[in-house]
């Protein structure tokens, strides 16, 4: 009797095992359409472009500060290749976009997103060596960063700012007091790398240097050995 019962069961279960494991994959895999960028706390940022159709020549001569941005948002991508513009690594070495004295890297490169397709409202962290982001602060400081600067009102306008920071210690164990002045012409470096990436996307951005140091220090609650170097608004010119 319970040979005769025993093969019947097993195929039974075998199918049943078949299809859950098929409905499970299938299920895992809709998940993930959804959510392939984010790992935990961490937003995988799309590789970056290094075809354009505009020419270097073309940004530079057209590039422009901008301070009136349309109300829509930018997309992932976007901010992928401004980031990797102003801090990417670039080389299997990790060496990056732009030159840094002795290869330091003091700066840190921060993003403020209000508008962000698929990314929630927050200040991210970009990570150059992974290409992602991990999020710092829930929820859109925009106003405050604002408020910061100044009361530069497009800063929270733009649908994501840009905030270059820097590590001076970085920079001055290695080459003493004249390291402070390296870290600002970096920054500057990063910032026209941005600009001229913004340019050929078709995205205006300004770069801010006006702002109360303590006052973007608390609204972004950075670490005592960074200062805040520059804000750029980034987003689609009005
Ligand atoms: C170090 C520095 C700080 C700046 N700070 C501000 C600022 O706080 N607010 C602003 O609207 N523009 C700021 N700008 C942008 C300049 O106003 C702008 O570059 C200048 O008017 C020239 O215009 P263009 O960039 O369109 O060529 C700054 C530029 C630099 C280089």
């Amino acid at each position: 009797m319970y040979k005769e019962k025993c093969p019947g069961i097993i195929i039974i279960l075998l199918f049943i095992g078949v299809i859950s494991v098929g409905a499970f994959m299938f299920f895992k895999e809709e998940e993930n359409k959804s959510k392939d960028h984010l790992v935990d706390n961490e937003t995988n940022l799309p590789k970056p472009k290094r075809e354009s159709d505009v020419s270097l020549e073309e940004t530079l001569h057209s590039r422009r500060s901008i301070r009136d941005f349309r109300d829509r948002a930018i997309s992932l991508e976007e901010v992928s290749q401004l980031l990797w513009a102003g801090q990417g690594v670039t080389e299997e070495n990790g060496k990056r976009a732009t030159p840094s004295a002795g290869a330091t890297y003091p700066l840190e490169v921060y993003i403020v997103a209000n508008n962000v397709e698929g990314v929630e409202e927050g200040v991210y962290l970009f990570h150059p060596e992974k290409h992602n982001l991990s999020k710092i602060l829930e929820g859109d400081v925009s106003e405050k960063l604002a408020s910061a600067a100044l009361g530069q009102d497009f800063i929270a306008q733009a649908p994501v700012n840009i905030v270059i920071t820097g590590v001076y210690e970085r920079t001055v164990s290695r080459y003493g007091e004249r390291g402070e002045r390296y870290v600002h012409m970096e920054a500057g470096h990063a910032s026209q790398n941005i600009y001229l990436q913004c340019e050929s996307l078709n995205l205006g951005t300004v770069t801010v240097g006006a702002f109360g140091n303590e006052e973007v220090i608390e609204v972004l609650k950075l670490n005592e050995e960074e200062e805040p170097l520059y804000i750029m608004p980034v987003g689609y010119p009005l």
